[in-house]
C-alpha cells in the first residue's frame, strides 16, 4: 500500500509532541496536518475527511472521546487511533469500547506508531471493500423486482438501463413464468415514464368482440350498449406505458388497426369522428413462437416489426440454474413473513432436488413450490419431504443421465437410487423398501453398506 496522500489529523495539546508527530508522519508521506487545539480538531472534522485520526485522551478543551465521537459520526468509516499516557489505560478502553481502532502508551516509539497506522489503514480499506462489494452484489443480484446474478440477467438489466429512458418500443419473449411482466415493469418503473400510468392488457384473457372497445374506447351510441363515452385502455396510458401481453391472440383486425395507430400516434374510438393525439411507449409480449404465428398468417410481420424495435428473451430458469439458490433464498424470506413462519433456509438436500428438476414452470413454478413448502414445513429448514413428489421424480429421471456421465459402477447406482428413494418417501424405510421391491432386511443391510 502506498503511504502517499493519505490524510492524517493529529491532535494533542502538547505543542512539542504535535509538532513531532506531524513531522514523523510527513517523513513517511502521508499528508499530515496537526493542531494542539481540540476545538479547532473538531471545526476541522466537520468539514473536510480524514483517513485517519490521531488523538491524545486527556486535553484541554475537547477531550480526546468527544473526538472520538464526532469522528465515529461524521466519518464512521475512519479509523480513530488514541495517544495514551501511561496509567490512563481504564480510559483508552473506554476508548476502544466506543469504537477507537487501537491506543498506543506513551512513551512509544515512532516505528510502533507508523506501523499502527499502516494497519488502521488496511483495517480502514478493508472496511470500504465490504461496502463496496455489498453494494455490488445487492446491485447485480437485483433489478427492481428481478431477480438473477447469471450473466443472462445481468445482460438483460443492462439492456434494460439502455432503454428505459427511451420511448422504443419493446418485445418481450420467453416461456411462460420466466419473468416478462416483471421486466415490462422494470422498464417502466426505472425509466422517465415512470410517472406516467402502466396500463396492462392481456389479450388472451379479454374476448376478441371486447377487445377492440376496451383498448379504443367509444363514443355514446356507437353500438347498443355504448350508453355513455369510454375511454379506450390506450388513452389511460397516455405518457405511460401500454403492456400488451400475449399479442399474439390479438385478432388480425385488430392488428390492423393497432398499427395505424401507432404509424399515426392517434387513435379514434369507435362511433367517433374525431382522432386524437397519444404518447406511448407499447411493451408487447409473447409465451409462443412468433416467427411461426407469422408464417401462418395470424400475426403481422409489419406490427411485429413496429413492436420489435428491442427485443428481450427472457432465458429459462433451467438455463440458468445458477439463479436457483437466489430465488429460492428470497421465496424463502418472502413467504415465511407473509405466513409468518420461521423458516429461513433449505437443505442441502432439498437445494440438489431443486437445483436438478427442469422447472418448465420457471420462476412461476419455483415460487408455487417455496409457498407450498413452507406452509407445509413444520421446521427452520425446508427438507426434501416438504418438496412435491412430482418435483423429486422429475429430478431423479436425471439419475441416469448422471450415473453415465459419471461412470458409475452398479454398486454407486444402486446406492444414489436407494438414497433418491429414501428422499422421496421422506426418510420412510418400510415405504421405501416396498417401493424398491426388497425386504425392510435387506434394505437396513443395504443402508448399513452405505
Ligand atoms: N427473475 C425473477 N425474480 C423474481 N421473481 C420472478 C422472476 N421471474 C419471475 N418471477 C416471479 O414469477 C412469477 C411469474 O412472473 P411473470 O408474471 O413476470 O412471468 P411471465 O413471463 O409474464 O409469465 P406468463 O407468460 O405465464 O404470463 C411472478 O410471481 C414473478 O414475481
Ligand atoms: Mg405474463
Amino acid at each position: 500500500m502506498k503511504d502517499e496522500g493519505y490524510r492524517v489529523l493529529v491532535v494533542d495539546d502538547d505543542l512539542e509532541m504535535c509538532g513531532l508527530l506531524s513531522d514523523i508522519l510527513k517523513g513517511e508521506g502521508f499528508s499530515a496536518i496537526a493542531t494542539h487545539d481540540s476545538l479547532e480538531a473538531s471545526k476541522i472534522l466537520k468539514k473536510e475527511e480524514f483517513d485517519i485520526l490521531i488523538t491524545d485522551l486527556k486535553m484541554k478543551g475537547l477531550k480526546g472521546l468527544d473526538l472520538l465521537e464526532e469522528t465515529r459520526r461524521v466519518s464512521p468509516l475512519t479509523p480513530v487511533i488514541i495517544i495514551t499516557a501511561f496509567g490512563t489505560i481504564e480510559s483508552a478502553i473506554q476508548a476502544m469500547k466506543m469504537g477507537a481502532y487501537d491506543y498506543i502508551t506513551k512513551p512509544f516509539q515512532m516505528d510502533e506508531l507508523i506501523l499502527t497506522v499502516r494497519k488502521a489503514l488496511e483495517n480502514r480499506f478493508l472496511k470500504k471493500e465490504v461496502v463496496r462489494l455489498k453494494k455490488e452484489v445487492e446491485a447485480r443480484y437485483h433489478f427492481h423486482q428481478l431477480i438473477g446474478k447469471s450473466a443472462s440477467m445481468q445482460n438483460i438489466y443492462d439492456l434494460i438501463e439502455r432503454i428505459r429512458d427511451s420511448s422504443i418500443n419493446v418485445f418481450i419473449t420467453g416461456e411462460s413464468g420466466t419473468g416478462k411482466e416483471l421486466a415490462a415493469k422494470a422498464i417502466h418503473y426505472s425509466g422517465i415514464r415512470k410517472g406516467g400510468p402502466f396500463i396492462a392488457v392481456n389479450c388472451a384473457a379479454i374476448p376478441e368482440t371486447l377487445l377492440e372497445s376496451e383498448l379504443f374506447g367509444y363514443k355514446k351510441g356507437a353500438f347498443t350498449d355504448a350508453k355513455s363515452d369510454k375511454k379506450g385502455l390506450i388513452f389511460e396510458a397516455d405518457e405511460g406505458t401500454l403492456f400488451l401481453d400475449e399479442i399474439t391472440e390479438m385478432p388480425p383486425t385488430l392488428q390492423a388497426k393497432l398499427l395505424r395507430a401507432l404509424e399515426e400516434r392517434e387513435v379514434r374510438p369507435l362511433g367517433d369522428t374525431n382522432s386524437y393525439p397519444i404518447d406511448l411507449r407499447i411493451i408487447a409480449t409473447s409465451n409462443c413462437d412468433i416467427g411461426s404465428s407469422i408464417q401462418q398468417g395470424r400475426f403481422r410481420e409489419d406490427l411485429y416489426y413496429r413492436l420489435k424495435v428491442i427485443d428481450i428473451d427472457m432465458p429459462a430458469l433451467r438455463e440458468r440454474r445458477e439463479d436457483i439458490p437466489i430465488l429460492v433464498q428470497h421465496f424463502i424470506q418472502k413467504f415465511s413473513k407473509e405466513l409468518k413462519k420461521a423458516v429461513s433456509t433449505v437443505s442441502g438436500d432439498a437445494l440438489k432436488i431443486l437445483l436438478n428438476y427442469p422447472w418448465p414452470g420457471n420462476v412461476r413454478e419455483l415460487e408455487n413450490i417455496i409457498q407450498r413448502a413452507i406452509t407445509l414445513s413444520r421446521h427452520e429448514v425446508i427438507s426434501p419431504e416438504d418438496l412435491p413428489a412430482s418435483i423429486i421424480q422429475k429430478s431423479d429421471e436425471k439419475l441416469f443421465e448422471k450415473a453415465t456421465e459419471e461412470k458409475f459402477t452398479l454398486d454407486q447406482l444402486e446406492k444414489e437410487y436407494i438414497r433418491r428413494v429414501l428422499i422421496e418417501t421422506g426418510g420412510n424405510k418400510s415405504k421405501a423398501a416396498e417401493r424398491l421391491g426388497l425386504d425392510r432386511k435387506t434394505l437396513y443391510r443395504k443402508l448399513e453398506e452405505m
